[in-house]
């Protein structure tokens, strides 16, 4: 993962059970590429030990104002100077009320007041604690401020209670600061996208389907609302969690995953299909379990619709993009796809270098040409390839 390469982030830590957590957030912070610098409060130190911090992040951990370590003794300013943005993940009730009056009573509270980047703020407390007039008068004011409020969640509490409180997940957490950093070039444009196999039924316990894994599409989806747009994606059969900032519509068969496009393409900027859609379906499907007779069976296909170009034939259609998986002479037949359902980009790989793999090596087609975009792990393709779609569309 790169998508937080080159970027600083103080990540501040106060006193609740959530602490723990926020280890973890450390990690996948690092893991994305971001150097983490953390900043404890008191509170977040009787939870946690700086040491863990330390380890996890590579860097030393502030928790004193007056810390005699920053040359000019200016903690307070130099930390956040060249940052990014500062998230306090867990943020208790307490440092959200000091953060409202702007005080400066710790390391944290200060270095929130004399920041030059944004804030993002994840709760984290009791669920009576959270429901209080005067936290929710707080959570209003510190989003009045423009401050970015991510949770809380609902669910079991270290407390034994079950409600409202719980500090978001740490990977969703590391998901949201990647997306809040991200270049929101698809800011105001809804994507709609298909991923995934198609499974087309023969009896109520078999089928035809492909070794789609949808990851890319899956990866697609993610990047588009990590730039801004509202997505939908038209998923297929696949074991994937919902990518952040997505809305999804489960289907299985090519036929049920037209109604679903259509049902949400009209005000759609973009279309983009990505999904391994079965060409044929069996012509009938079988109501009951198809017994075993020792003798030649066979089905008869039927062909299913094109989605893609469908959608690329009505009346005002949105800024479509193909996929073209080939084992052979990608050129030829990507570019005749873009020709033939006239689409404006189409996006082609030899199926042997990426089905199923984490990484994959791509070429764009479009009206200038061809544009090879090196093998990458699928996330960062995805990113490229909205990149490149995100500036045809501007230029329309
Ligand atoms: N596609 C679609 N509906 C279909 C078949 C394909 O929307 N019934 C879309 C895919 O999501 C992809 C593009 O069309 O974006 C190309 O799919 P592909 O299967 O590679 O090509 P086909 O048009 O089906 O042609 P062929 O199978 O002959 O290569």
């Amino acid at each position: 993962m790169i998508e937080l390469k080159g970027r600083k982030i103080i990540l501040g830590v106060t006193g609740g059970v959530a602490a723990y957590k926020a280890a973890e957030l450390t990690r996948q912070m690092v893991k994305a590429g971001a150097s983490v610098h953390v900043v404890l409060t008191e509170g977040g130190a009787h939870f946690v030990t700086p040491v863990t911090f330390q380890a996890l992040s590579g860097h030393p951990v502030w928790t004193d104002l007056w810390d005699p370590r920053m040359g000019n003794n200016m903690a307070h300013i130099d930390l956040t100077r060249d940052a990014d943005c500062i998230i306090v993940a867990p943020a208790t009730a307490d440092v959200m009320a000091r953060l409202v009056q702007g005080r400066c009573d710790d390391l944290l509270t200060t270095l929130c007041l004399a920041r030059d980047c944004s804030l993002l703020v994840a709760p984290a407390m009791n669920r009576q604690m959270w429901q209080h007039p005067a936290t929710q008068r707080n959570v209003a004011q510190l989003v009045a401020d423009g401050v970015t409020v991510l949770g809380p969640d609902a669910g079991e509490q270290a407390c034994g209670e079950v409600g409202m409180g719980r500090m978001l997940e740490p990977e969703v957490l590391c998901e949201a600061v990647i997306s809040h950093l991200e270049n929101k070039r698809l800011a105001g444009r809804k994507v709609v996208l298909t991923a995934g196999p198609t499974f087309e039924a023969i009896d109520p316990v078999r089928g035809i389907t492909n070794s789609s894994s949808g990851k890319m599409g899956y990866a697609l989806a993610r990047a588009c609302a990590q730039a801004g747009a509202e997505v939908v994606l038209v998923s297929g059969p696949v074991a994937m969690p919902v990518p952040y900032g997505v809305e999804r519509i489960s289907v299985h068969s090519a036929l049920a995953m037209r109604d679903a496009v259509m049902s949400v393409v009209d005000d759609a900027d973009v279309f983009i299909g990505v999904a391994a859609v079965a060409d044929y379906r069996p012509a009938e499907a079988a109501e009951h379990k198809i017994k075993k007779s020792g003798e030649v069976m066979q089905i008869t296909l039927t062909p299913n619709p094109d989605i893609l170009a469908e959608v690329a034939a009505r009346p005002n259609p949105p800024f479509c993009v193909g996929f073209a998986a080939e084992s052979r002479d990608l050129d030829t037949y990507a570019e005749g796809k873009r020709k033939n359902k006239r689409l404006p980009m189409v996006v082609g790989n030899l199926v042997q270098d990426g089905l199923g793999q984490d990484d994959n090596e791509v070429v764009i087609y479009d009206a200038a040409g061809r544009h090879p975009v090196p093998r990458a792990a699928k996330h960062n393709l995805a990113r490229s390839i909205v990149k490149h779609l995100a500036e045809l569309l501007a230029a329309r």
